[in-house]
């Protein structure tokens, strides 16, 4: 039997790499910078299926020039990259990579959350660049953590691991969703608000966790800036376009609020000039919410994994985009190989 081929535009740990040689046969760009379009369209070219991760968007270009491609397998929880609508029309399913990811990425959320609060980049570029002569009582003084309220915006998984973390640090955890998570509120004490702007009041972490998506685009922008309390602390760990960067600085500006932690950014990698760039109570991060060596195997590792499920008949894991599945295999598939 042929193998499916299977295009992967940018390196990706060797493990992965190896199962997916077993069973399609692989064109491999082992290489880390962005591919052009016309890499990605030749690559492409005959391809059924393609693994990638960053700024790879699967639009209605992209589709129209690979039109042998069946499935496309996401190396990240996020899937903003994804035209679903688009994907719909050219019958292509999506995966995505949940779950293997959760703890580390709440590690970091409370990493950033603690880092902004207690200032530890500054501190430690004090302590490096020989500026320490003497211990005073307002050195370095920064934000406490413990007991406070951390409002989490977007309580899926990640947002739940973040909750355990607050529990351990005594923190009174509200959170806002679109649907109410029993699990959050009886496992972990946290409180749901319907209302953001009740939440963005009385947090003083407001931690973003929720998808990109139409509705979550610029969802915290100047009026909710706003209406946090003028000693809290933003912290963005979701997708830099949910919080509206022009209204941070105008906040940071006007001192509304504390500072912020950030992952991601509306424009990754940052441009050299970007004016957060010059604020010291703004920890900046390059998007490494999911970075360790085990999980960002373990990510490539689902992500073939998905594919491989496609092309042996069964319905991956993590589908996106399922009814796209459906339409083309039906249930039929599915008892075939049970
Ligand atoms: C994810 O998994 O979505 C991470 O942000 C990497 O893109």
């Amino acid at each position: 039997m042929t193998k499916p081929t299977v295009f992967v535009p940018h390196t990706i740990p060797d493990k992965a790499l190896h199962r997916l040689h077993a069973t399609c046969e692989v064109i491999y760009r082992d290489l880390r910078s962005e591919p052009t379009q016309t890499e990605l369209a030749d690559g492409l070219r005959g391809a059924k299926g393609m693994v990638c991760y960053g700024k790879i968007s699967v639009r209605e270009s992209l589709l129209e020039a690979a039109p042998q491609l069946e499935v496309v397998s996401n190396i990240a929880v996020g899937f903003d990259n994804f035209d679903l609508a688009a994907m719909q029309a050219h019958w292509v399913s999506g995966t995505n990579t949940p779950g293997v990811l959760t703890e580390t990425t709440a590690d970091l959320a409370f990493a950033l959350l603690m880092a902004a609060a207690r200032r530890i980049p500054e501190a430690d570029a004090y302590v490096k660049s020989g500026q320490w002569q003497k211990w005073v009582p307002d050195l370095m003084v920064g934000s406490d953590v413990y007991g406070k309220t951390i409002g989490i915006v977007g309580m899926g998984r990640i947002g739940e691991a973040v909750a355990r973390r607050a529990l351990g640090f005594g923190m009174t955890i509200v959170y806002h969703n679109r649907r109410r998570q029993p699990n959050a509120e009886l496992a972990l004490g946290a409180v749901y608000r319907a209302s953001l702007e009740e939440l963005l009041g009385e947090s003083d972490f407001v931690v973003l966790l929720t998808p990109l998506t139409k509705h979550t685009f610029h969802l915290i922008g100047e009026d909710e800036l706003c209406r946090m309390k003028r000693n809290a602390w933003i912290i963005n760990v979701a997708r830099g376009a949910v919080l509206d960067e022009s209204a941070l600085m105008k906040a940071l500006d006007g001192g509304w609020i504390a500072g912020a932690g950030l992952d991601v950014y509306e424009e990754e990698p940052l441009p050299a000039n970007h004016p957060l760039l010059s604020r010291p109570n703004v920890v900046m991060l390059p998007h490494i919410g999911s970075a360790t060596v085990a999980t960002r195997e373990n990510m490539a590792l689902t992500a073939v994994d998905n594919i491989i499920a496609y092309f042996s008949g069964r319905r991956p894991p993590n589908l996106v985009n399922p009814d796209v599945w459906e339409r083309r295999f039906g249930q039929s598939a599915e008892r075939m190989k049970e």
